[in-house]
């Protein structure tokens, strides 16, 4: 396993280019079993979590192969609409095959996913969506097996704007027959991303972005296999995001290219509040050096709201900032891992239920810290930064899974940062 070794404090400067986003990724990605065709991806990231869901479409008989910079998918010839145990345990999102594979195939198996670090995670509004389009669902031995004569399009109201059930859905009604309205959809930039990949084969969506997204279904034996068959993926929002904050913590300049402000308008609205000064520019942002920020009220909420996936990021920056902030995490129940070990390096951060209080520090010092989720282990990198001597950060696995050349693109911005084998 390897670890990081972070030298502190840092000064940062230059430009970083920001990744494809994870999180579109995986369900476009999904959304390859939909149509028996090469697709070519043109920017998938090397993310221990992209992999991982390749293997899963490779496990039903999908093929991949790589092309220059460029990897090309196809699911013609899928022989199982089986998803492992064995492989969904290691990441939530593959219950997105369900949607597309119940869509295209008529049946599914899919285990189920099971509860993670962050909190349990259930995936009720997903199986109650396919219900209402038609679905038989049947939980038997830690497996959803759902079968359908034929999905057909439906109002389908959630409960709670649910990323993951919003995507499932949205591929399940592409072969549904009518129209399907998802009602209280997710907004997040991750569902426009996936509802203009389908686009791109020829479904008809509209509302994507907002609380009301309609898909006209249309009977699979009509699908054409097309001649547009290469997909862009958008730049990773939590990732441009996690770079403004190191710049902001370090006091430096930095250029963070490749991915669209707008998908990040909360969080850039509470730092500049906080006293950042951040510039768009074409292609990104510029942040300039801010000095000491101020303290900050902060809610977690679904887009476009501030996300939970910038939450231990943010504290971070507070755990140093001058005075008090509050944060209240309202989508996971349990995503303050990174608390401890913030509070190992010098942070003065108390919770309380579903809030954080944290008041800042002048000064915090390095410390051996160990990382518990994705998120939390990028707080403690921005920590490890402005910390006075060693930080060594042990399970960088989880980093991996999100962060695309992490140790290097920082080494690239100035950063005293190796990344060794433990
Ligand atoms: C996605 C993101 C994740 C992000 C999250 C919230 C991906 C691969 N992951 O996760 O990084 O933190 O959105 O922005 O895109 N819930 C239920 N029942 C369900 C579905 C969800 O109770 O059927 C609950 C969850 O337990 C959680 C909340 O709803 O508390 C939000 O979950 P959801 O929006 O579905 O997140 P994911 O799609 O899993």
């Amino acid at each position: 396993m390897d670890k990081l070794i972070i030298k502190g404090p840092n000064k940062l400067k230059g430009e970083v280019r920001i990744s494809s986003s994870k999180n579109a990724c995986l369900p476009i990605l999904a959304a390859s079993l939909l149509f028996p065709q090469d697709i070519r991806f043109k920017n998938l990231p090397g993310l221990s979590d992209i992999e991982f869901f390749i293997k899963i479409l490779e496990s039903m008989g999908a093929s991949s192969q790589a092309d220059g910079e460029s990897l090309i998918i196809s699911t013609a010839n899928l022989h199982n609409v089986h998803a492992d145990y064995e492989l969904v345990r290691k990441m939530r999102a593959s219950v997105l095959v369900l949607g597309p594979l119940l869509s295209r195939f008529k049946e599914a198996k899919v285990s189920l996913p099971g509860g993670c670090a962050i909190g349990s995670r259930p995936v009720d509004i997903h199986l109650k969506g396919m219900e209402l389009l038609g679905a038989k669902i049947e939980i038997s031995k830690g497996y959803i097996i759902a079968h359908t004569d034929g999905l057909k399009g439906c109002k389908i109201p959630l409960d709670f704007p649910s990323v993951g059930a919003t995507e499932n859905l949205m591929m399940a009604a592409v072969w549904a027959e009518g129209e399907t309205t998802i009602e209280n959809a997710a907004r997040e930039p991750e569902i426009v991303d996936l509802a203009n990949f389908l686009r791109q084969f020829g479904c008809e969506i509209k509302g994507d972005g907002s609380s009301r997204i309609k898909i006209k279904g249309r009977d699979f034996k009509d699908y054409e296999v097309t001649s547009q068959n290469s997909y862009q993926i958008i730049g990773d929002r939590i990732e441009a995001a996690t770079y403004i904050i190191a710049a902001l913590m370090t006091n430096s300049q930095i250029k963070v290219l490749n991915f669209d402000p707008e998908h990040l308008a909360s969080v850039i609205e509470i730092l500049k509040k906080m006293g950042a000064k951040i510039e768009t520019i074409p292609q990104g942002v510029e942040v300039l050096p801010s000095g000491k920020l101020k303290g900050a009220k902060v809610d977690t909420a679904p887009f476009p709201g501030f996300p939970t996936d910038v939450q231990a990021q943010l504290m971070a920056l507070m755990g140093v900032a001058d005075g008090l902030s509050y944060i209240r995490e309202n989508i996971f129940e349990n995503r303050f891992m990174h608390v401890p070990e913030l509070v190992r390096m010098g942070m003065d951060i108390e919770l309380d239920g579903s809030s954080a209080i944290v008041v800042g520090e002048e000064h915090i010092s390095g410390a051996p810290v160990m990382c518990t989720d994705l998120r939390a282990s990028a707080a403690l990198i921005l920590a490890a930064l402005v910390a006075k001597g060693e930080t060594e950060i042990s399970r960088i696995y989880h980093l991996d899974r999100g962060y695309e050349k992490l140790a290097e693109k920082f080494k690239l911005l100035g950063a005293q940062i190796e990344r060794v084998k433990e």
